[in-house]
C-alpha cells in the first residue's frame, strides 16, 4: 500500500509531486507528505488536497519525494506521515511496505541514542541510514547495509539535505518504476503518476537499487553490482485515468464495461474454429493440456473471480480446479507436484499474499500462469506465461471493470484449454457467438441504471443484505456482497441459495432485504425455491432475472432483468447490475465510493 513518487529535473518539483501523489492515492489517503531540497518537510493528516493546502507558494526546489499513506502501523496523524527523518533530521525516507523486523532494530538504534518521533516500522530506515552516514560511511553505502538488515518489503526512496540533487530508491516486494525524461527522472510506484510526463520506463526489479540525478540513472545490486537493462516505451495515456464527465470513477469503469469486454478479448476469438488464440500461453500450451489440477489464488474480487473460473475449468477444460484465497494458500501445507498450475488473478499485479503464492509454487517447480491487468507488473512479470486482461487503468477502489474482465479472460483460457482437449468446434462456436454479443447484451444492462438506482434507493437505508446465488451464480452473490460493504458500509452476505435455510433464514424479516441472482440456467428451479422461502417469512427479494420471465415478477418485490444469454456468460451480466446497485446505494448514503474508508486498491502489505 502507500504511493510514492520522486522527481529530480530542472523543474520546481512540488507540483510534479503532488500531481503524481493525486494519482497514487487509490493505493492509500490517510495523509500525505513530501520533502524538497531547500524546502523544509511537510506532512499532513487526510487526502492529497489537504497537503498541497499547506505548501508554501513558490516552493522552487527541482528536487523531492512524496508519499500518500495507508496506515499499517501506527494511526493517521502528522507524525506517523512520511517522509521520515533520522534523530538530525538530514535523511528523508518514504516506504511502501512492512519492514518485519522493526522492533529489534528500533530497539538497538534507542540504545544507541537514536530518538524516534513516530509509531511507524519506516522510521527505522531514515535512522539506519542516518547512522550510517553519521560514522563515515557515503549516502550509497549507508541504503545498501540498510537493505542488508531490514527484513521485509519495500519500496524506498532516500534523499539526503548534504546532497540535495540525488534520490536513491530501492525496492523488494514493493515496486519502484524509473521513469526517463529530457534531463529529468521521475521514479513512482505506478507509472500511472508519471505516465503525463514521459512514456519512456524502466521497472526496478527486486533486490535492485537506483540512483538519480538531473544528468544520470545508475541501477544496482545491493552488492553493488551494475545492472544495465534497457528502458520499455509505455502505451498508455492520460485521458485513460481521468474521470471523463462521470462523477466518480466507479461509475465510469461500469460504463465502461462494453469497451472493456471488447478489448479483454479483441484478436483473441476464431469464430471459424470456435477457438481462442491466447498468444500469452502459447509457450506452454502442451502443459496446459496435460496438467491435472490447476489452484487459482487471488485476493478480494480476483478470489471471487476464481471462484467462477473453477467452474470453467471444470466444465470446459475438465481439470479439477481448486480456488484459494491468497493470503491463505500461503502459509498452508498443499501438497503439490509438477502436474499441478497455479493461476494467479490480480488486476494491480502487485498483492503481496498473490506475488507470494506464485513465488512459492514456483520455488516447488510448479507451473505458474497469471490473469493480470497491469502490465508489467511484479506478479506478470513473475509467472511463466499468462494473459493480460487489457480493461485499462482501474481508479476506483472496488474492483469494476476488471472483475467481469478478468470472467471473460478465464473463460477464454477454459476454452483455449478445452478445445485441444474435449470441446467440440460446434461448443466452442456457441461460447465465441456469445462472447461477441456480450458487449451489445452489456449495454441493455447499463441502460437500466435509472430503474437500478431507484430501487437502490429505496433499499439504501437497510441495515443488512443477503445475496443469494447458486452455480454460477454462488460466487456472484460473494462479489454483490463485497461490493455493497465496499462502497455503502452496509453489512452484506453472500450465501449459496440452498445453503441458507442452514442458518441466515433465521435473521430474515421484513428489515432483512434479500438479492436472488437468478438467471434462467439449469438451477432456476431450485433458486426460486428458495426466494419462497424467503418470502415466506416476510423477507424482500429484489430478484435478478433473464428477460421475459414472467414467474419471478409474481413473487420478487422487484425485478431487474439482463439479456438472455448462455449460462456461462450470465454471471457478466449479472455483475454488473449488482456494481450498479451497489454504487447508487453509496451514493444516496452520501459516501466516497471511488475511495472508500480504510481500503486502498493495491494492497501491497500481507
Ligand atoms: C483490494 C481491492 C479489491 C481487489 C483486491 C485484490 O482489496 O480493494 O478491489 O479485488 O485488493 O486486488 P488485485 O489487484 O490483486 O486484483
Amino acid at each position: 500500500m502507500c504511493g510514492i513518487i520522486g522527481y529530480v529535473g530542472k523543474k520546481p518539483a512540488s507540483e510534479i509531486l503532488i500531481d503524481g501523489l493525486k494519482t497514487l492515492e487509490y493505493r492509500g489517503y490517510d495523509s500525505s507528505g513530501l520533502y524538497i531540497s531547500g524546502e523544509k518537510r511537510i506532512r499532513s493528516v487526510g487526502g492529497v488536497n489537504n497537503l498541497y493546502k499547506k505548501l508554501p507558494k513558490g516552493m522552487k526546489g527541482t528536487c523531492g519525494i512524496a508519499h500518500t499513506r495507508w496506515a499499517t502501523h501506527g494511526k493517521p496523524s502528522e507524525k506517523n506521515s512520511h517522509p521520515h527523518t533520522g534523530t538530525s533530521g538530514y535523511i528523508f525516507v518514504v516506504h511502501n511496505g512492512i519492514i518485519e523486523n522493526y522492533i529489534d532494530l528500533k530497539n538497538n538504534l534507542k540504545k544507541q541514542g537514536s530518538k524516534f518521533s513516530s509509531e511507524t516500522d519506516s522510521e527505522v530506515i531514515a535512522h539506519l541510514i542516518e547512522k550510517q552516514i553519521d560514522e563515515g560511511s557515503t549516502f550509497e553505502e549507508s541504503v545498501v547495509n540498510t537493505l542488508k538488515v531490514i527484513k521485509g518489503a519495500y519500496g524506498i526512496a532516500v534523499m539526503n539535505k548534504r546532497e540535495p540533487e540525488k534520490i536513491i530508491a530501492a525496492q523488494k516486494g514493493s515496486p519502484i518504476v524509473l521513469g526517463i525524461g529530457d534531463n529529468e527522472y521521475f521514479i513512482a510506484s505506478d507509472v500511472s503518476a508519471i505516465v503525463k510526463h514521459t512514456k519512456t520506463v524502466l521497472y526496478i526489479n527486486d533486490g535492485e537499487c537506483l540512483v538519480i540525478t538531473p544528468t544520470s540513472h545508475n541501477i544496482f545490486t545491493i552488492d553493488l553490482k551494475t545492472c544495465k537493462r534497457k528502458p520499455e516505451k509505455i502505451s498508455w495515456n492520460t485521458e485513460r485515468v481521468k474521470k471523463g464527465g462521470y462523477k466518480h470513477f466507479m461509475l465510469k469503469e461500469i460504463m465502461e464495461a462494453p469497451e472493456v469486454l471488447k478489448n479483454s478479448v479483441r484478436g483473441r476469438l476464431l469464430p471459424e474454429t470456435g477457438n481462442a488464440k491466447l498468444g500469452g500461453l502459447e509457450t506452454i500450451t502442451d502443459k496446459l493440456t496435460t496438467i491435472k489440477r490447476i489452484i487459482i489464488v487471488g485476493c478480494g474480487s480476483a478470489y471471487y473471480a476464481g471462484l467462477v473460473g473453477k467452474l470453467y475449468f471444470e466444465e470446459i477444460a475438465g481439470i479439477p480446479t481448486e480456488v484459494e484465497i491468497a493470503s491463505e494458500y500461503r502459509y498452508r501445507t498443499i501438497p503439490l507436484n509438477k502436474e499441478t498450475m497455479i493461476l494467479a488473478i490480480s488486476q494491480s499485479g502487485e498483492t503481496a499474499d498473490t506475488l507470494s503464492c506464485i513465488n512459492e509454487a514456483k520455488a516447488k517447480g510448479c507451473s505458474t500462469i497469471g490473469v493480470v491487468n497491469v502490465v508489467g507488473s511484479s506478479i506478470a512479470r513473475a509467472v511463466d506465461a499468462g494473459v493480460y486482461n487489457h480493461a485499462g487503468p482501474e481508479i476506483g477502489v472496488a474492483s469494476t471493470k476488471a472483475f467481469i474482465s478478468q470472467l471473460e479472460v478465464l473463460l477464454l483460457i477454459a476454452l483455449y484449454i478445452g478445445r485441444k482437449k474435449n470441446v467440440s468446434s460446434s461448443e466452442g462456436k456457441n461460447i465465441i457467438n456469445e462472447i461477441n454479443k456480450l458487449p451489445k447484451k452489456i449495454e441493455l444492462v447499463l441502460a437500466q441504471a435509472k430503474k437500478i438506482e431507484l430501487i437502490a434507493k429505496k433499499y439504501s437505508d437497510s441495515k443488512d443484505f443477503l445475496y443469494i446465488g447458486r452455480k454460477y451464480s454462488y460466487p456472484i452473490a460473494f462479489e454483490g456482497a463485497l461490493k455493497l460493504k465496499e462502497v455503502s458500509y452496509i453489512h452484506a452476505e453472500g450465501y449459496g441459495a440452498g445453503e441458507m435455510k442452514h442458518g441466515p433464514i433465521a435473521m430474515i424479516d421484513k428489515q432483512f432485504p434479500s438479492i436472488a441472482i437468478i438467471p434462467n440456467d439449469t438451477v432456476y428451479e431450485k433458486t426460486f425455491s428458495n426466494i419462497e422461502e424467503i418470502r415466506a417469512r416476510d423477507g424482500k427479494v429484489i430478484a435478478i432475472t433473464t428477460k421475459g420471465d414472467k414467474k419471478i415478477p409474481t413473487i420478487a418485490n422487484e425485478v431487474i432483468e439482463v439479456p438472455k444469454t448462455i449460462e456461462l456468460i450470465y454471471p457478466i451480466l449479472t455483475t454488473v447490475v449488482l456494481q450498479l446497485f451497489a454504487y447508487y446505494v453509496g451514493v444516496h448514503r452520501g459516501l466516497n465510493v471511488d475511495r472508500p474508508r480504510n481500503l486502498a486498491k493495491s494492497v501491497t502489505v500481507e
